[in-house]
């Protein structure tokens, strides 16, 4: 029996719209879908984002990755992952990940994707980008991410302000995910270094919670999960 393929399909940052052609395509021809979930194996915003265009016939599968430090019990999920997608690929199945953004940007694809490379060598992977949320939230305040010379970064998360500090030299542009557990000290800092006017957050972009802030909330305001931060001084007329 011949195997199926592995697809990674980014099925982008909420809205359902915001899906690529070819990933639309793809993602409706798999006979399986698999999702990250969380630990209670309820699928996250991946799932929900690509629901409307799912066909009653495909198989839904959930996967709890955690984001913990421990190193064996990530190796144990990630390998765990692994071997439940290839049941079904053994199985002649072709199975689409879905990860919300893109599958390339701090995405759990990449630890499927790596046990694959060493585990599971035989099985075809296909790889499927899709609008990231620093490309749906420069959209959505119709900005540019980054124009002329300037330079971008993008923090996955701050452990420490110094972080943050040296990413905003100037020229600089920075999205910072991952912001709501660090939102209070990151505010506290734009406002000390008189940068709250170049900051920009946006909750939920492009889904239908969407929240675009201009004017940063007080610091004690609590975020969801999905909320990212841009700080970027204006940008030049023309260069
Ligand atoms: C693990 S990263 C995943 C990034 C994703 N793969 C992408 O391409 O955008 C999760 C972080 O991305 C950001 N994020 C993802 N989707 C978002 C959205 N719709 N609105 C705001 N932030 C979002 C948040 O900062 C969140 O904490």
């Amino acid at each position: 029996m011949n195997l199926g393929t592995l697809y990674g399909i980014g099925v982008g940052p909420g809205d359902p719209e915001l899906l690529t052609l070819k990933g639309l395509r793809v993602l409706r021809s798999a006979a399986v879908v698999a999702c990250p979930a969380d630990r209670t194996g309820r699928p996250g915003l991946a799932a929900r984002i690509a629901a409307p265009h799912l066909r009653r016939e495909q198989r839904l599968t959930p996967l709890y990755l955690p984001f913990v430090s421990d190193e064996a019990v990530l190796a144990a999920a990630w390998s765990a992952a692994a071997d439940t997608l290839y049941a079904d690929l053994a199985l002649g199945l072709d199975v689409a990940f879905i990860s919300e953004g893109d599958v390339s940007l701090f995405s759990t694809f990449t630890y499927i994707l790596r046990e694959f490379q060493e585990r599971y060598a035989q099985v075809a992977v296909r790889i499927i980008p899709g609008i990231a949320s620093p490309l749906a939230a420069a959209a959505a305040l119709q900005l540019p991410l980054a124009i002329g010379d300037e330079t971008l970064t993008i923090l996955p998360a701050m452990h420490r302000i110094e972080e943050l500090e040296a990413a905003c030299a100037p020229g600089r542009i920075v999205v910072l995910l991952k912001v709501a557990p660090v939102y209070e000290q990151v505010y506290t800092w734009l406002k000390a270094s008189d940068r709250l006017e170049q900051a920009h957050l946006l909750c939920w972009v492009s889904a239908k919670e969407e929240r675009i802030y201009r004017r940063l909330p007080a610091a004690a305001e609590r975020l969801p999960y999905f909320s990212l931060l841009i700080i970027r001084p204006e940008p030049a007329a023309r260069r």
